[in-house]
């Protein structure tokens, strides 16, 4: 039988370099909406109530009875795969008194039923109310539990990518009308089949957009990410796509910037050695390493079993970077995906959870790796992120996350200041602009 999977277009389309970039306008984009409570809960009740969601792997829950909590702002989920082996969501509250129902924070765990502690009423795995102790003292019930008004309160539910995605308030587009055109676009990576290698959380002092906003774009990379400059070129391609984005990095290569451009600077040695590219006995360009691991890599395209057949030269080298309105960020490369998600705090627009999410497509053949998912609070945030994170990153990379992170707490502060009068952005920016532009439509309820 096909699946949706099966109907998507199996190849990336190309970015049309060619095409001139919209014009969205130049104005500011005023600094409100990055610290005020007001904004904050129009945001909760326009935009988050109204988007699909990423919460958690499917291959999380195999099992009937598995289930998954995953916290969004002031609000947590569970979700659950049934006895018919659907995968359900609700909010992770019990209808008597409001108690949460799965207790224990994140992650993963498993219920025969889910029976609330405080006193104990009980719900069946797919939602519907199963029992209440002592029912009989309840004279509002003396015609009959109202079983429908007291179940499990649902979200929407559906898969895609092999992640698990939710929507609270009912109607909408389906998923994959919400996500059009990024299912198209990564069906040739068969991210279904991957899996997350690491997670970790990080409290970062910003709101949720300042983080999001400064993965959009690559225009940093001159002044915060100098040595970027040296393996990689800070002029990406962008791409909008409804209220989606996508932008292209090329790394493997130079910052046509870059004073040197004939000489392998330290850092693009240092990651020619992890190519397995002798930078001694190298003799091209610079600018051209990705060109030698685009070889590399199509030379064992019969031999791998990763898609390298169905991909573009340039997909074999650069990072494609794609947003999906409105807190994932995912860096697509041939073999992984550096994931981020931005979270809102549950009631500090000063605060957010950066998620940082690598998945990886792993061998047929190879274990299911684990993963253990951590929160590291706000004042205990690493110097090195290499220092809680679980799998091996290498250096170079994580130096640009920690840039990144230990940069957003003066951002905040300047974005919440009385001298400040909005962001003044770049076509470089281009993808921050749309980004603000359709949160504005949701905040404004024209979407
Ligand atoms: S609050 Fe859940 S049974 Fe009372
Ligand atoms: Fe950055």
């Amino acid at each position: 039988m096909a699946t949706r999977a099966d109907e998507f277009i199996r190849e990336t389309p190309p970015i049309d370099t060619e095409a001139p970039l919209p014009n969205l306008g130049h104005e500011r984009i005023p600094g409100e909406r990055f610290h005020s409570r007001a904004w904050m809960e129009k945001e909760w009740t326009h935009m988050w109530r109204r988007v699909w969601n990423m919460a958690c792997r499917e291959s999380d829950m195999p099992e009937a009875g598995d289930t998954f909590v995953y916290e969004l702002g002031k609000e947590s989920f569970v979700f659950v795969r049934g006895e018919d082996g659907q995968l359900r969501g609700f909010y992770n509250v019990c209808q008597h008194r409001g108690n949460q129902l799965a207790l224990g924070g994140e992650g993963c765990g498993h219920q025969q039923a889910f029976q609330c502690a405080y006193h104990g009423w009980r719900w069946n795995l797919d939602g519907t109310l199963d029992h209440i102790p002592d029912v009989e003292t309840y004279p509002q019930f003396a015609d009959g539990v109202p079983r429908d008004e007291l179940g499990m309160e649902p979200v929407q539910v559906d898969t895609w990518g092999g992640w698990v995605w939710f929507k609270m308030d009912p109607g909408g587009p389906d998923l994959y009308e919400f996500l059009d055109p990024v299912p198209d676009h990564l069906a040739v990576y068969e991210i279904e089949k991957w899996d997350i290698v690491d997670y970790k959380t990080f409290e970062w002092p910003c709101n949720w957009k300042a983080a999001c906003d400064a993965f959009n774009e690559s225009y940093h990379f001159q002044a915060l990410h100098p040595q970027m400059m040296q393996w990689s070129n800070g002029i990406a391609d962008i791409d909008l796509m409804g209220i989606h984005s996508r932008m292209v990095n090329q790394y493997s290569t130079v910052d046509p910037r870059y004073p040197d451009q004939d000489t392998p600077g330290p850092e693009l040695a240092t990651m020619m050695g992890m190519l397995g590219i002798d930078p001694e006995t190298y003799e091209g360009k610079p600018k051209d390493v990705r060109l030698v691991l685009q070889q590399m890599k199509r030379s064992v395209e019969d031999k791998t079993y990763l898609p390298y057949k169905n991909l573009r030269d340039d997909q074999l080298s650069d990072t494609y970077h794609y947003t999906i309105f409105p807190n994932v960020s995912w860096n697509v490369t041939s073999e992984s995906i550096n994931g981020f998600r931005y979270r809102p705090h549950p009631t500090d627009p000063n605060l957010c959870y950066y998620d940082l999410i690598i998945m990886r497509h792993c061998a047929p053949d190879e274990p299911k790796p684990e993963y253990t998912h951590r929160v590291i609070p706000v004042d205990q945030l690493p110097r090195s992120y290499l220092d809680v994170l679980d799998m091996d990153m290498h250096p170079i990379i994580s130096k640009v996350l920690e840039q990144d992170g230990s940069n957003l707490g003066a951002v905040q502060r300047g974005l919440s200041s009385d001298g400040f009068k909005g962001m003044v952005l770049c076509d470089q920016e281009l993808r921050v602009r749309q980004f603000h532009l359709v949160l504005e439509e949701y905040v404004n309820g024209d979407r």
